[in-house]
């Protein structure tokens, strides 16, 4: 593995560097702060979603950037993703349009579809409906595969260099590959090292789908949204107190949270980690001056104890849905 600042390649010839900055649970002015340290850093991918509302906020701090000089926007990887009442084909290029109209940006590198399943809203700014009880607004009648067309429609426009998916599982991603005209680029899912999903990875390798890992660090921020929706106790991974991390990353005198992220990069993984501290924004993209051995790649390996955390139970009726992804084994 070339150990400079390093690209993986999609499908379509375009290059993501598989270090991005994970923008989820931030406000504006953190957000401002963590995307000016990092590009400062050397990130040159940012991952964000209309859900996060914190789009128009990166987008004023990519704005200054470009039009300073400093960088040129082909020097960026912006990934971002329709929300859950976006999903329905009518509504693709709404939201997508939104979107760009937040960053400042005339197109995307990547615009994924966030969840396979969606709510039934037609505020914008409602991004969890509910009912006159408090129910949250499922939609039954999503397909996503017109949906799906939307998204290429979307490449054909301009506005997204590539498409993928987020928290789909294998058998609905196969459905979209057997018929699509663009196929998923990518595929952003949940993965850190006690949920390696192996046999996903797999899958997508042989489709030449890249796979990006969301929570790499064991997103222990999400105890705070999680109780923000009522769960109280979310199971977070405790990843960054493995011993067994600990004294692979003393080895190497690096972090334990360097550790983790170099193993999914060595793995062939993007890895976005989110932080709003500048010390923790250098130290996650300071992992290109070491390699891990194939020892202790495979230690690592050892420590995968299939331990899903985000199964996306403070959506009240979601994993009852029938386009829940987490039933199947992957
Ligand atoms: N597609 C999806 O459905 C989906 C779902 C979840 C996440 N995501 C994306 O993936 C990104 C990453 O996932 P995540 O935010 O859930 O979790 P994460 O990156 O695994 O963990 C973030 C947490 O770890 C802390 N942290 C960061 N660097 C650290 C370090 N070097 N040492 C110790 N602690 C550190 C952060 O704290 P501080 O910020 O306080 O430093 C924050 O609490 C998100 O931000 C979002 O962009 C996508």
């Amino acid at each position: 593995m070339d150990n400079r600042h390093l690209n993986l390649t999609l499908f379509n010839g375009q290059h993501i560097p598989v270090i991005g900055l994970g923008t989820w649970q931030c406000t504006a002015d953190e957000v401002k702060e963590a995307v000016n340290a990092a590009l400062e850093t050397g990130y040159r991918h940012i991952d964000t979603a209309y859900l996060y509302q914190n789009e128009a906020a990166i987008g004023q701090v990519i704005h200054e950037w470009i039009n300073s000089g400093k960088l040129k926007r082909q020097e960026l990887f912006i990934t971002t993703k329709l929300p859950f009442t976006g999903n329905k084909p009518e509504k693709v290029e709404h939201f997508l349009k939104l979107s760009l109209e937040n960053l400042k940006l005339d197109y995307v590198d990547l615009y994924l579809i966030q969840f396979p399943i969606g709510f039934c809203g037609e505020d914008d700014r409602d991004l969890f409906p509910t009912d006159a009880n408090g129910k949250l607004l499922l939609d039954f009648d999503s397909n996503t595969l017109t949906l799906w067309k939307a998204m290429e429609s979307q490449v054909d426009a301009g506005r997204a260099k590539a498409i993928g998916l987020s928290n789909f599982n294998s058998h609905q991603i196969e459905r979209i590959v057997q018929t699509s005209r663009i196929k998923p680029a990518n595929l952003q899912v949940e993965m850190h090292a006690y949920f390696q999903q192996k046999r996903l990875r797999t899958y997508c390798k042989k489709h030449g789908i890249i796979v990006c890992a969301y929570g790499p660090l064991g997103s222990k921020g999400r105890i705070d949204f999680s109780a923000r929706c009522g769960v109280p106790k979310p199971q977070v991974a405790d990843v960054l107190d493995d011993p067994m991390v600990a004294e692979i990353a003393n080895a190497h005198s690096k972090t334990s949270a360097q550790v983790l992220l170099r193993h999914l990069i060595q793995l062939n993984v993007v890895v976005i980690p989110k932080s709003v501290t500048q010390s923790r924004i250098r130290e996650n993209y300071d992992v290109f001056d070491f390699v891990l051995t194939e020892n202790e790649m495979e230690k690592l390996s050892q420590l995968d104890k299939n331990n899903r955390t985000f199964i996306f139970d403070e959506f009240d009726g979601v994993p009852d849905h029938p386009e829940y992804p987490f039933v199947i084994p992957y």
